[in-house]
């Protein structure tokens, strides 16, 4: 037996030696080529490598400037983006391949954010599931459906952390915790990129680099100033996250850092994402962002901002032309050196090899397949199961939810019939009115008694629809209200002063709850808005987010209790806007006003508003109970060597199976700087049948507890930690342990 065992160990380690081997040397083998195509090309072949532009679009589809396709001839352009299509890119890549001297084929790039034809959940709705394995398979179809269109590269996964509610682009990021986040940011990229050897893998782009979610006041583009403990601490790890997944292209960001514009920053760019952590993709610019370095105020001129960025380590630049019209001149006076230049064309033309594109470079561009995989019904199926999990119950007041079948049910509102704005912003390629279900066929499939009546729009001030939805809800048992934010209301440019609904919605409430009808407020929004008023006022609320091409199919099943809410939020819901930025790992101040014996005036809070927020990050109900007890640690000290298991009993006493989402957190009490009251250190998404108990396991070890300390040093300091654990970020943190370094 011993033998055999041996044998097959021994038969493995061959098996696995041959694999390294074999990357290696394809690895090798794509440095060589890299190498030799390079001895080929002339400066301005080269300089055309980091060249990206715009496809357009009119009424017939997809059309290239007459200049760029003189570009692409003249060999002067590496990449195009907004061309979408398998028989479009291939004739644009045919233009590339067979009219120039080198036929170096072209990468085509896109905005697949959160699905390509086949639109899921937005990201931060996405995020609300805490599903690693749906937000890789969410990744993983969009790459499906975009290669099958023809495209080799997303810009995604944004990665910024954001917790500034007033910044649209929350959007599209993962919420306000670092831990969640980078998890989410790793599985993303593997989605995507799989190995990146099928026709069917993409490139990855993790984006924004960096601290793009910090911008000023919550207004996009806005300045950033930060200390770098604080950027190390929250916002860069979700970037290192995805470039040890492999990500293999960076985005640089709009904004400025401490007074240098991200994508002319050499400390970012050089000394960190290259030097420090090794990275061996390529950097791509936001669009025009070398250009706007003179608006910074940080290049006099174009030809300057040029130089700034390919000396900071700026690979390709978006749209803006800078390297195309100047890069030449710049090396001649030598104020780039040729060699910086080999290294971004080397990393580019390295992802060329990895996808295969000298192989075939139309191995993306298959006509015949692409309608049989665009919107496949099980892409399409999969959209309906990940907005069912993205989906958050935050109030059930006596249980109004879910509906019983024979309820007279009065649908209002202007998202009822939407199926436009359901599918959120950066959903370019999303099939709209006919392909989207609204809420309204989502009820219609579940047979349920209802009748509509809009009553109002997103955002025009009318109340001639007010009467007949008065008449509606008077005539009902519930009202079911569709409100919220239009889709360009969110996401990029879209930053906003007053996060609440629509005054003409508000007003639409207001006049329904007068009926008396108990009232379930389904919301369609791309941030968190201001819902106190909301909260006091309705008797449920459901946060749908913009849930995608199935979304309405989603609610519905939620409504009626086919699927049991399980989603928590990952961004905080303010009281009012006057508490953003506000995030549930924050410091604790000198002050803090939850103290024992807190002075009632003198302690940090407000005069006027509560500190906590309307709902915590980590909050979201089900319609079944859970219960947690016997937290209990298998030590009491913790040291580099060993681990602390704890353990947890989790009870469904509810009436009904449910999903629960079990929180770890940790608090670091004393540090060589100041530590947040409470840090997620990891989470249990289980299933409890109704009544069933689970004791739930987790493991910690030194690794967990580190941090960028006083001297920029990633170390886990001596000394006491507590522990809470729970259903939300509002546990107690009651247990403790103690962590020396002997
Ligand atoms: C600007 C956005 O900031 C970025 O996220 C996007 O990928 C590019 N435009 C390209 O559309």
């Amino acid at each position: 037996m011993q033998t055999i065992k041996h044998i097959l160990i021994i038969l493995f380690f061959m098996s696995y030696s041959n694999k390294v081997k074999a990357f290696v040397w394809l690895q090798q083998d794509i440095e060589q080529q890299v190498d030799s195509l390079m001895q080929k090309m002339n400066l301005e072949e080269k300089i055309g490598q980091t060249v990206l532009y715009s496809s357009g679009m009119d009424i017939t589809g997809p059309v290239l400037d007459k200049a760029y396709k003189d570009h692409i001839k003249a060999g002067q352009v590496g990449a195009i983006f907004n061309a979408t299509g398998a028989a479009y890119t291939r004739k644009l890549q045919k233009l590339a391949v067979e009219e120039t001297r080198l036929g170096i084929p072209m990468l085509f790039g896109y905005d697949v954010i959160h699905g390509h034809k086949t639109i899921f959940p937005i990201p931060l709705a996405e995020s609300c599931s805490w599903d690693l394995e749906l937000a890789e398979k969410s990744a993983r179809i969009s790459a499906i459906e975009a290669a099958a269109d023809g495209l080799h590269w997303t810009f995604s996964p944004m990665v910024d952390i954001s917790r500034d509610a007033r910044w649209g682009r929350v959007s599209e990021g993962a919420g306000e915790d670092v831990y969640l986040a980078s998890l989410i940011a790793r599985a993303k990229v593997i989605g995507y990129q799989g190995d990146l050897k099928q026709n069917n893998t993409i490139l990855s782009c993790a984006k924004h680099f960096a601290a793009y979610g910090a911008p000023q006041a919550g207004r996009d583009y806005h300045t950033v100033d930060m200390s770098e403990i604080r950027l190390r601490n929250t916002f860069l790890p979700p970037f290192k996250a995805a470039l040890d997944a492999g990500a293999a292209s960076f985005m640089t960001a709009f904004n400025e850092l401490n007074g240098v514009p991200a994508t002319g920053n050499p400390f970012l760019l050089d000394e960190i994402l290259r030097k420090e952590w090794g990275f061996r993709g390529f950097v791509v610019t936001d669009y025009t962002s070398i250009n706007e370095m003179t608006h910074h105020g940080y290049a006099a001129e174009l030809k300057h901002a040029g130089e700034l960025a390919m000396n900071a380590g700026v690979d390709m630049d978006m749209q803006g032309g800078v390297y195309k019209n100047h890069l030449l001149q710049s090396i001649q006076e030598g104020k780039v050196s040729e060699a910086r230049l080999d290294e971004a064309v080397r990393a580019i033309l390295r992802m060329k090899f990895k996808l295969g594109l000298f192989e075939d470079p139309y191995r993306y561009c298959n006509e015949e397949t692409a309608p049989n995989i665009l919107m496949a019904p099980e892409h399409m199926e999969f959209a309906r199961e990940l907005a069912q999990r993205s989906i958050v119950l935050l109030k059930n007041h006596q249980e109004v939810l879910p509906l019983a079948k024979q309820q007279k049910i009065a649908l209002i509102g202007p998202m009822a019939t939407d199926e436009v704005h359901i599918l959120g912003s950066w959903a370019a390629q999303g099939d709209r009115a006919g392909k989207a279900v609204s809420l309204k066929e989502g009820m219609e499939v579940h047979g349920l008694r209802f009748a509509y009546a809009q009553g109002c729009e997103i955002l025009k001030d009318y109340r001639v629809g007010f009467e007949q939805a008065i008449a509606l809800a008077k005539d009902s048992d519930v009202v079911v209200m569709a409100m919220g934010e239009a889709e360009y209301m969110s996401g990029e440019a879209a930053s906003r002063t007053n996060i609440q609904l629509p005054a003409v919605q508000r007003e639409l409430i207001a006049e329904i709850k007068k009926t008396g009808k108990p009232i379930v407020l389904v919301l369609y929004n791309g941030r968190p808005l201001d819902l106190t008023w909301e909260n006091q006022t309705v008797d449920a609320i459901l946060e749908a987010w913009f849930p995608g091409t199935n979304g309405g199919l989603a609610v519905a099943d939620i409504l009626v209790g086919e699927y049991n809410p399980s989603a928590k939020l990952t961004l905080s819901f303010p009281r009012n806007i006057g508490q953003i930025p506000i995030f549930y790992n924050q410091k604790n101040t000198g002050r803090p006003a939850d103290a024992e014996g807190a002075h009632p005036r003198y302690s940090s809070k407000y005069i006027d508003a509560d500190n906590s927020p309307l709902f915590a990050f980590g909050y979201g109900l089900s319609y079944t109970k859970f219960i947690y007890e016997n937290i209990a640690l298998s030590h009491d000290k913790l040291g580099p060597n060993n681990s602390i298991s704890i353990s947890v009993e989790v009870t469904n006493i509810g009436d009904r199976a449910g999903e629960e989402i079990v929180q770890l957190y940790i608090r670091d009490m004393v540090g060589s700087i100041t530590r947040p009251v409470k840090e997620l250190k990891g989470f249990q998404k289980i299933t409890l049948q109704k009544g069933e108990r689970q004791t739930i396991r987790f493991t910690i070890e030194a690794n967990d507890l580190k941090f960028y300390n006083k001297d920029l040093e990633f170390v886990v300091e001596e000394g006491d930690f507590l522990i809470g654990i729970g259903g939300s970020s509002e546990v107690a943190m009651k247990h403790s342990f103690t962590y020396s370094n002997k």
